[in-house]
């Protein structure tokens, strides 16, 4: 195991487990990778050709797992605004939507085509959402959104995405249009999740991130590396854990052991 990954783990490998990680050491070449880099949202844009909206199923279980986005109420009786980076085809803010939010939703995506399905869906209504195309690793969130203005906002299955140099601008883009005391929400693919341990070789960037088929890419964080990522771009850390789930491959008849990593990180107070 490489020291990058010495800490709390959610999962004890099997012998076979820990060879295969770490026998796994040649990594792409800096060609490649500058061209994932490059064309990342290309590949992202080429996935939702792919799958329109039929690959991600809607997320129904968001306020029971951050219950924030249930208890809507502000302190200065405002309406309350989220945002959701890294929106896709819009699997988190629809089933909020049909079930009556207070929320004003501001939902950003750097592929044109998703943000074209999320603004087509009949779920769409502009009196209380806005869509609109925003690579977080490049341009400030603050030419759609005014600056502290966000009760909440939101990274679902995004950061690991992002080439982990990105990470903190990511971080520190996002805290200049949430409001003092407000809640950044993550959840994210947690560090040895089956996914991970299913890599061939061939696949591996770097330290815990991998290329998929289609190009797209998958970091798994460790609890360490995100606090101390949220901690570096000026966050409190309010909840930073695995979550461990068993989920039952029907195909293969096999249980399969999934772990993620759920945080919440607040604006402090007395930050502007
Ligand atoms: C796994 S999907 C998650 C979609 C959605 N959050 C959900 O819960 O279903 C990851 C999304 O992140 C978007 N994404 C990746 N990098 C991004 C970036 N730099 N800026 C904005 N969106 C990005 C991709 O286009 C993709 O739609």
């Amino acid at each position: 195991m490489t020291d990058n990954n010495c800490g709390h783990y959610a999962r004890t490998l099997t012998g076979d487990e820990k060879e295969k990680l770490s026998s796994d050491k040649v990594v792409i070449s800096d060609f490649k990778q500058n061209k994932l880099e490059v064309e990342a949202k290309k590949n992202w844009d080429l996935f939702y050709k792919r799958n329109k909206a039929n690959f991600f199923k809607d997320r129904h279980w968001t306020k029971r797992e951050f219950e924030e986005l249930a208890d809507c109420s502000t302190e200065n009786g405002k309406q309350p605004v989220l945002l959701e980076i890294g929106c896709g085809v819009g699997n988190f803010i629809f089933p909020l939507i049909e079930e009556g939010t207070a929320f004003y939703i501001y939902a950003c995506d750097f592929s044109p085509r998703a943000i074209s399905l999320v603004q087509e869906n009949e779920r769409y209504d502009s009196k209380i959402c806005k869509a609109f195309v925003c690579d977080v690793t490049q341009n400030p969130l603050t030419e759609n959104i005014p600056p502290g203005s966000v009760n909440i906002a939101t990274l679902i299955f995004v950061l690991s995405a992002i080439h982990p140099s990105k990470m903190l601008y990511v971080f520190k883009n996002i805290l200049e249009i949430l409001q003092p005391g407000g809640l950044l929400l993550v959840r994210d693919y947690g560090l040895y999740d089956q996914a991970m341990l299913r890599f061939g070789p061939g696949h591996k960037l770097s330290d815990n991130f991998y290329v998929r088929q289609d190009g797209t890419r998958a970091f798994y964080f460790s609890e360490e590396y995100l606090g101390k990522l949220a901690e570096d771009a000026g966050y409190e850390i309010v909840v930073n854990k695995y979550v461990s789930r068993e989920t039952v491959n029907h195909k293969e008849s096999i249980c399969v052991p999934r772990v993620y990593i759920q945080s919440k990180f607040s604006k402090p107070k007395h930050k502007i």
